[in-house]
């Protein structure tokens, strides 16, 4: 092919030999060369001779763009643990943190925090005034991997908000607003809401709504994880575009799944109405490729699960990764007893039917969003599986997907919802977030009993042109950066 680039440097850092490039727009792969220099793809085609620093052999492996996490929790993993392992490990070179209604920002009134954050901060001293605040904190302690940083919507009703048990006045609503004027202005995407939880429940729609009008003029996106995925599925769809229409702003529907047995096959009516919402507002969705899901250990779920396994319980930390059933029958209760002795606990719940799972992940307009849980001491298997599961079980083994679409919903079509400039592409100009990998090895190794083992067949991945992940290990470098709203296709206002 036709060499495409942008100049010709004297010298490449590196150069990618041979490779199959699956350049994130869905279009088929292509065996060239790639040449990167100072972080930046130079230059894809026939590159012969070229001199460069370092040759990577590329043949019989493809290569992608990174993939973009668009679920995540990792607020303050990103701080703790910056080589991200269960991240790089998967190939993904950017995460979108501040999901489900809890982000690590702005706390401007510290006190205790409700249980439900347990998960994102271990205390509130970990939690940070301002976005800016965090922004600065994260920029001066790199993590491997980029990030784009969401306000959650539970987090400022704790900050602002009374009593949680009821909807918010409108004093309180307008301290939420400025809060996130000025996290938009400091770098935020957006925000998130998870109506599900307990600090957000009393919030009817018209809260929201009115919140999310601070998000209109710097045209910030509107994730939300939804009051309701089990009968109230439809409803809940209906509230979260509405409120997204308010404001007129952009929603994200977060992992989308229907919960319950009852509910099995109810995709097809959601995909249905999504479809009748997308021709009147942008809207789209994000999924993870499992038939459980993993929140806050709650009776109303566990009935409705199928099986219920304990991710983490602060009471009996023993029982991590055991059936409830078990645990029950060990302590000599009933699981319904059992519920409260466990708590504070997350659980993970075998609730999803798996045409469902399919139906949702071949849908054109869902992304792939891992919503991991990095500080659960038994997580469920996404937080290490989500991405080589996709190519592995899903496009490999079953055929469900086509390898390039798959890496579409992970690369290009995130940085297209999300208004990434510069990434997500295999372009020259972009930056050089690449994964190298083995389509006929790929693999998650991460199971239910077993959620910690990291996937096979990724080869290299790169962040900014800097290798964060070789030869089944952490390089330990870390070039990710902290991506402002500023700085995408969301920087007006
Ligand atoms: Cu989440």
């Amino acid at each position: 092919m036709k060499n495409i680039s942008t100049r010709m440097p004297d010298r490449y850092d590196f150069v990618i030999r041979g490779a199959t490039v699956y350049d994130g727009t869905g279009r088929p792969g292509f065996v060239t060369d790639l040449g990167v220099a100072g972080g930046r793809i130079i230059n894809i085609g026939d590159l012969g001779e070229t001199k460069t620093d370092v040759e990577v052999e590329g043949r019989g492996k493809a290569l992608a763009p990174g993939f973009i996490d668009v679920h995540t929790h990792d607020d303050s993993y990103l701080l703790s643990q910056p080589e991200m392992t269960p991240k790089v490990s998967q190939g993904v070179t950017t995460v979108v943190v501040g999901n489900c209604g809890m982000s690590i920002a702005p706390l401007t009134n510290p006190g205790p925090m409700p249980h439900l954050f347990d998960f994102l901060v271990d205390n509130p001293a970990r939690c940070f005034r301002s976005m800016g605040d965090y922004f600065a904190y994260l920029n001066s302690h790199p993590a491997a991997v980029n990030s784009l940083t969401l306000i959650g919507h539970a987090m400022l009703r704790f900050d602002c908000v009374e009593d949680l048990n009821r909807p918010a006045t409108n004093k309180e609503i307008a301290h939420m607003q400025a809060l996130i004027a000025e996290a938009m202005e400091d770098g935020a995407l957006g925000m998130s809401s998870a109506l599900c939880d307990p600090a957000a429940r009393a919030a009817p729609t018209e809260e929201l709504a009115v919140v999310a009008e601070a998000l209109t003029e710097g045209d910030g996106i509107y994730t939300a994880c939804l009051r309701n995925e089990a009968e109230g599925v439809i409803d809940a769809i209906e509230e979260a575009a509405a409120i997204g229409r308010h404001a007129a702003v952009q929603v994200v529907i977060s992992h989308h799944k229907c919960r319950g047995a009852v509910n099995y096959g109810c995709s097809v009516e959601t995909l249905r109405l999504i479809d009748r919402l997308r021709s009147q507002q942008r809207l789209s969705l994000d999924v993870y490729p499992y038939i459980a899901g993993s929140t806050l250990l709650e009776t109303e779920i566990v009935m409705m699960a199928e099986r219920t396994v304990v991710a983490w319980s602060e009471s009996k930390p023993e029982f991590a990764g055991h059936e409830l059933r078990e645990i029950a029958a060990e302590m000599g209760t009933t699981v319904a007893e059992a519920i409260p002795i466990l708590q504070p606990a997350h659980a993970t719940y075998f609730m999803m039917d798996e045409a469902d799972v399919r139906r949702i992940m071949t849908y054109p307009h869902t992304m792939i969003g891992s919503d991991g849980l990095p500080s659960d001491s038994h997580p469920h298997p996404r937080l290490w599986g989500t991405f080589p599961r996709v190519l592995g079980r899903y496009v490999r083994d079953l055929g469900v997907l086509m390898l390039a679409d798959a890496i579409r919903k992970m690369t290009g079509l995130p940085a297209d919802e999300f208004g990434l400039k510069n990434r997500g592409r295999i372009a020259p100009g972009y930056y050089a977030d690449l994964v190298m990998f083995d389509p006929l090895t790929i693999s998650d190794c991460a199971t239910y009993e077993n959620p910690t083992l990291p996937a096979i067949g990724i080869d290299t991945v790169w962040v900014n042109g800097v290798a964060v992940w070789r030869a089944g290990q952490s390089t330990g470098n870390r070039p990710g950066r902290v991506i402002r709203r500023q700085e995408t296709n969301r920087a007006k206002g």
